[in-house]
């Protein structure tokens, strides 16, 4: 697997593995800005966009993974691990925050796999299913 850079010649790739885009406008301008922005990583299996994750700033100025998918034929295999773990190797700030719907136990599974700490709760974004917050400190000086 490799873990490369998005740039504008992959978003049709990033559109056509997050089955969000496909009927979602505003994700399709969303995927825009992010790869234009610098912002977006790939992983790559056989020359084939597998999965895709965004970290921005604007999270109170911390580094915040925005979003992470992975195919489903890919899904159990690593590359979730892989993204987040090259995020946490970029990411600017020592702080690494994300978040996910309660109801969303795979996202869960994952962030306690890699020793995320929970961080909080924001109700009424999605209704009747609250946001929970995820935070891991990163070594090094950034
Ligand atoms: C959440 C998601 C990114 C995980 O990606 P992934 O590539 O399957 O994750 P990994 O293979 O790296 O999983 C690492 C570990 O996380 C845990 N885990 C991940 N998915 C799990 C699941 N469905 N059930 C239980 N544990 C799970 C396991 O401990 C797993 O290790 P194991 O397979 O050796 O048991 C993927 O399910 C996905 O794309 N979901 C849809 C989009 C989404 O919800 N994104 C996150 C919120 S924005």
């Amino acid at each position: 697997m490799k873990i490369n850079g998005a740039t504008e010649s992959d978003i049709e790739a990033i559109i056509s593995v997050d089955h969000v885009a496909a009927h979602d406008e505003n994700r399709r301008r969303y995927i825009c800005e992010w790869v234009s922005g610098d912002s977006t990583i790939l992983a790559i299996v056989d020359d084939a966009v597998v999965g895709y994750a965004v970290l921005e700033y604007t999270f109170f100025w911390q580094g915040f993974i925005s979003m992470l998918i992975v195919t489903e034929a890919s899904r159990r295999k690593g590359v979730g691990t892989a993204l987040v773990s090259h995020l946490e190797e970029i990411c600017k700030t020592g702080k690494l925050f994300t978040s996910t719907n309660k109801s969303n136990e795979p996202m869960q599974a994952l962030m306690q796999s890699m020793s995320y700490e929970p961080s909080g709760i924001v109700y009424n974004l999605d209704d009747g299913d609250p946001e929970l917050f995820y935070f891991k400190k990163l070594d090094g000086n950034r």
